[in-house]
C-alpha cells in the first residue's frame, strides 16, 4: 500500500511539473483530485480496509492530498506568472520609437528667418500686413516721395511691365514700402505693423538676386520719436542673432521717404572666406530707417501735425545669411534639395520668442 502510494504521488507530481498551461494543470487536477480521480478513488477505498490500517493510511493519503494542493497552486502561480511574462513581451511597445516618420520637407531659410522676425515684432506689438509683388508708380514711388523724374527712382533698377495704369507702366515692387501707403489707407491710425515679401530690382551677383525679399517696417502714432526706433531696432537686433552683446551703429543715410533717415550697421569680423557677427571692430549693413518723411504722411490723407512715426525696411535674405553662415544668395533660389536638408529647418520647430527661434 505504502508504495503504491509514493507510486502515485511521484506519477502525479511529474505530470503536474509537466504541465505546460493553465488548461493542461486542470486535466491533472481533475484526474488526482476530481470527483473520479486517483486520490479521491484512494480515498473512498479506505472503507475497505481494516480499521487499524484505515487510520493510518487515511492520513498519508490526506499528507498526499496537502501535497497535490500545494503543487498545483505552486505551479498554477508559475504558469501564470511565465503567461504574463509571454503576453508583455508580446504586447511591448516601444516609446522611444517616433509615433509619426520623422518629417522629410524642410522648411526654407527665408521663411524660417521671416517667421523669427515676426515673432520678435509680434512681442512689441506689431501685426503683419501685405501688399501685392505687381505696384503701380503712385504706391511704389510717388506716395514715398520720390518726385517724377528724381534720380532715387534709378536707384532701383525697377522692372517695369509692359501694361500700364493711369498711362503708367505697373511695375514689380522694388521696396516693401508701397504695403505702408497700402495700410495707411486702408484704414485709420495708430499703425504698428511689419510687412514681410518679395521684392524685384534688375540686378545679379553672389549678395544680389533679382527677386529678393524685405521686410517693412511702420509705428504711426501721435507722439512716436527717433528713440522709439532705435529702442525697437536694437531690440530686435539682439533677439533675432539671439546675442544680447552685439554692437548697434545707427549711421546717416538717405531715404527720399524718411527726414531723417540712418542705416543700422551691425558689429562685424571679416576673416579671409568667412563673416563673424557680433566680434570684431568691422560694421555691417542690415537695414533702411527712419522718420516718415511729412510728404508720406501727406500722401495718405493725414495731417504730420497730428501724426509721426518710424519705418524701417530689412532685408530678410540678408540676416538669414549673416545669421545662418550662408555664402552665397543665389543658393537660396536654386531649390537644390540637398541645400534645402542641409541649411532648412524642422517644419514643427516653429520659431517663437519664449521656446526659441532656431534650435
Ligand atoms: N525701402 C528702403 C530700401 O529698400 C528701406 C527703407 C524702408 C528705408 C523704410 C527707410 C524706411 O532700401
Amino acid at each position: 500500500m505504502d508504495a503504491d502510494i509514493d507510486r502515485l504521488r511521484d506519477e502525479i507530481l511529474a505530470s503536474l511539473a509537466a504541465a505546460g498551461d493553465l488548461a493542461a494543470l486542470e486535466a491533472v487536477r481533475i484526474s488526482a483530485l476530481g470527483r473520479k480521480g486517483r486520490v479521491t478513488e484512494l480515498t473512498k477505498s479506505l472503507g475497505a480496509l481494516p480499521p487499524e490500517q484505515r487510520r493510518e493510511v487515511g492520513q498519508r493519503v490526506n499528507v498526499l492530498k496537502r501535497e497535490i494542493e500545494a503543487a498545483l497552486a505552486t505551479r498554477a502561480a508559475e504558469l501564470e506568472a511565465s503567461a504574463l511574462e509571454r503576453r508583455l513581451a508580446a504586447e511591448r511597445i516601444d516609446i522611444t520609437l517616433p509615433a509619426r516618420e520623422r518629417p522629410q520637407g524642410r522648411i526654407h531659410p527665408v521663411s524660417q528667418v521671416a517667421e523669427e522676425i515676426a515673432a520678435i515684432f509680434a512681442d512689441m506689438g506689431f501685426a503683419v500686413a501685405e501688399g501685392p509683388d505687381v505696384e503701380d508708380d503712385f504706391h511704389n514711388f510717388t506716395a514715398l516721395n520720390f518726385p517724377p523724374e528724381h534720380p532715387a527712382r534709378l536707384m532701383h533698377d525697377t522692372f517695369f511691365l509692359e501694361a500700364t495704369q493711369d498711362g503708367q507702366p505697373l511695375l514689380l515692387r522694388t521696396h516693401t514700402s508701397p504695403v505702408q501707403i497700402r495700410h495707411m489707407m486702408a484704414g485709420p491710425p495708430p499703425y504698428r505693423v511689419i510687412a514681410p515679401g518679395r521684392t524685384y530690382r534688375c540686378d545679379s551677383d553672389m549678395t544680389h538676386t533679382p527677386m529678393f525679399h524685405q521686410v517693412e517696417g511702420l509705428m504711426i502714432g501721435r507722439d512716436v520719436h527717433m528713440g522709439h526706433l532705435k529702442g525697437c531696432l536694437i531690440d530686435f537686433v539682439h533677439a533675432f542673432f539671439e546675442r544680447p552683446d552685439i554692437k548697434v551703429r545707427f549711421r546717416p543715410s538717405f531715404f527720399p521717404f524718411t527726414e531723417p533717415s540712418a542705416e543700422v550697421d551691425i558689429g562685424c569680423r571679416r576673416g579671409r572666406d568667412e563673416l563673424v557677427v557680433g566680434e570684431g571692430a568691422d560694421w555691417l549693413e542690415i537695414l533702411g530707417c527712419g522718420m516718415v518723411h511729412p510728404n508720406v504722411i501727406r500722401a495718405v490723407g493725414l495731417d504730420p501735425e497730428d501724426w509721426q512715426g518710424f519705418a524701417f525696411g530689412m532685408g530678410i535674405d540678408r540676416v538669414a545669411m549673416l545669421k545662418y553662415g550662408i555664402p552665397d544668395l543665389r543658393t537660396f533660389f536654386e531649390a537644390d534639395l540637398r541645400w534645402l536638408r542641409h541649411y532648412g529647418f524642422l517644419p514643427l520647430d516653429v520659431p517663437t520668442t519664449y521656446a526659441g527661434l532656431s534650435r
